[in-house]
């Protein structure tokens, strides 16, 4: 049997790892077609799936949008999009068979018949591809809609499932702009769907690095002994963009980078990083772990000090002038929106009492890097010459995200010489160099453990709220008191980050 026919046998044992996860026969409907994520993101990731052959032939793409246009249209936009974003190579033959089931569907959120005409759409295709009444519902357009479109899918008819099938509905972040807002928004999705075809998707998880976290932690020997308040200083988790807002000034604006990437992105890289280890991989082993570790995180009383929003000015990066972010298009010239976000948490258990957690996000900045880096304390004692040690800095074990994808350990080696001068060195992991196949991207993953149903890398409803418990407090003291720190674009954000660390008498990492 040839590797393809034994992915496609379906008396093939699902638990068998040495063949690959492959999705059933389903529909997925995507709302939201002509946006950046679907066109960046979400196609490509879908062609990439067919070109590693993880989709059945019995699969089909709906795409739903304001457009007057044909299948054909779509199709050719899902084409530009494969092409210019794919992961993997384009060929033409694996493109031809996933076009054919690509089409869509004109309508307004508002508008019943569309709705209508995509259920009719969707049954038609169950005929003519085999795609045996399994809808997911992909809703990657504002929270404002979510309302509209779920209601749509009931109205319709299409949210339930006839015996045997399934459906789901996917929503990007993110959930809601506060703890209220995150639970109306649940509600709504609950008076249609149940929690288990609720998937919430946090792209950071779908990330190789990010999963790795939790290879490197539960995987190995070395470092559990390590990985506590005996022997850990402190925790740095950065995610630093160089990129400004670009063309998402209406998404950006008001939201601000804590609410856009802390209140999910670091603090599911904070949970992973702390938790427990889970009783298993099951989605609600690992989910109760970070529960837990998210409900033990305590803000500092001090926010003044202990919290720093800036917003970025206008300045130099990679040698071109950039402006400022009230002189972005669309951004209002007096707008108090954060584009940097630093603030520290601790976290009240006995693995962590005392060790904080300094998170740091910021758009603009000196160039991209995202990392999890875990600093350890120094020797109690160091039997050298002070002179020696001037260039020993703490030990570290670096996880680097992204761009380059690995994991880094810090420490101190000798110089070679005569004299006994002990120095900062790196060991370096790199994905690149390990491993021959280059990571998927989040998305693929993402997709296609919604097309099999496997929930463990999608948040539940009980962290999204317990991350906006967290940030609540500090969004409320940062309305209250004053405009942001504004700080030169293509530098490493606002003074006051570094005075917050200076006071604990560390420094951020130079990336
Ligand atoms: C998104 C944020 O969730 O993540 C964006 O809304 C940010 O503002 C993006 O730019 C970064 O994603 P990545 O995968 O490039 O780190």
């Amino acid at each position: 049997m040839t590797r393809i026919e034994n992915i496609l046998n379906p008396l093939r044992d699902p638990r068998d790892k040495r063949l690959p996860r492959v999705a059933g026969p389903c529909v997925l409907v995507l709302f939201g077609v002509t946006g950046d994520l679907a066109r960046k993101k979400l196609l490509p990731a879908i062609y990439d799936l067919a070109n590693r052959g993880l989709l059945p032939p019995g699969f089909a793409v709906v795409g739903f949008a304001r457009r007057d246009w044909e299948h054909q249209d779509f199709r050719q936009l899902a084409h530009d999009a494969v092409k210019e974003h794919a992961r993997t190579p384009f060929r033409e033959e694996v493109w031809n068979q996933l076009s054919e089931g690509i089409h869509f569907v004109p309508g307004t959120f508002d508008d019943d018949a569309a709705f209508e005409q995509l259920a009719t759409a969707v049954k038609e295709l169950d005929v003519k591809r085999g795609t045996g009444g399994n809808y997911a519902f992909y809703l990657s357009i504002p929270p404002k809609f979510f309302q509209d479109v779920v209601k749509q899918l009931q109205r319709s008819g299409l949210s339930k499932p006839s015996e045997g099938s399934w459906r789901r509905v996917v929503i990007e972040k993110p959930f809601g702009h506060d703890l209220a807002s995150a639970r109306e928004l649940n509600e709504i999705l609950h008076e249609v769907f149940p929690e288990e075809s609720i998937f919430r998707i946090d792209h950071y998880l779908g990330k190789e690095t990010v999963q790795n976290i939790l290879a490197l932690r539960f995987a190995n020997t070395l470092y559990e002994p390590i990985w506590n308040r005996s022997y850990v200083d402190h925790v740095q988790i950065t995610m630093a963009e160089d990129i400004g807002i670009g063309g998402r000034a209406g998404y950006f604006d008001g939201i601000g980078a804590a609410r856009d990437v802390i209140q999910n992105h670091l603090l599911q890289l904070l949970a992973l990083t702390a938790m427990e280890e889970p009783v298993s991989f099951e989605a609600e082993s690992v989910r109760a772990e970070k529960a837990k570790i998210l409900s033990a995180v305590r803000l500092p009383a001090d926010l003044d000090t202990y919290s720093v929003r800036g917003q970025y000015a206008a300045g130099w990066q990679g040698g071109v002038k950039v402006p400022g972010f009230r002189e972005e298009e669309g951004i209002s010239p007096g707008s108090r929106t954060d584009t940097y976000a630093a603030m520290r948490l601790d976290i009240d258990t006995r693995r962590w009492a005392g060790v904080p957690f300094y998170l740091r996000t910021g758009k603009r900045l000196a160039r991209r890097a995202t990392e999890v880096a875990l600093m350890f304390q120094r020797a109690p004692h160091l039997p050298f010459a002070q002179t020696d040690t001037e260039e020993l800095g703490q030990n570290a074990l670096v996880i680097r995200v992204q761009p380059d994808e690995g994991v880094t350990l810090r420490f101190g080696s000798k110089v070679p010489g005569t004299s006994m001068e002990v120095r900062d060195v790196n060991m370096d992991f790199d994905y690149g160099e390990s491993f021959t196949e280059s990571s998927p991207e989040a998305y693929e993953r993402l997709l296609l453990d919604v097309l099999i149903g496997d929930p463990p890398l999608f948040p539940r409803q009980e962290e999204v709220e317990l991350s906006w418990r967290i940030l609540d407090p500090v969004e409320e003291y940062w309305d209250k008191h004053g405009a942001p720190e504004s700080y030169p674009s293509g530098s490493w954000g606002p003074k006051a980050a570094d005075e917050m660390m200076a006071r604990d008498g560390r420094a951020w990492r130079r990336l």
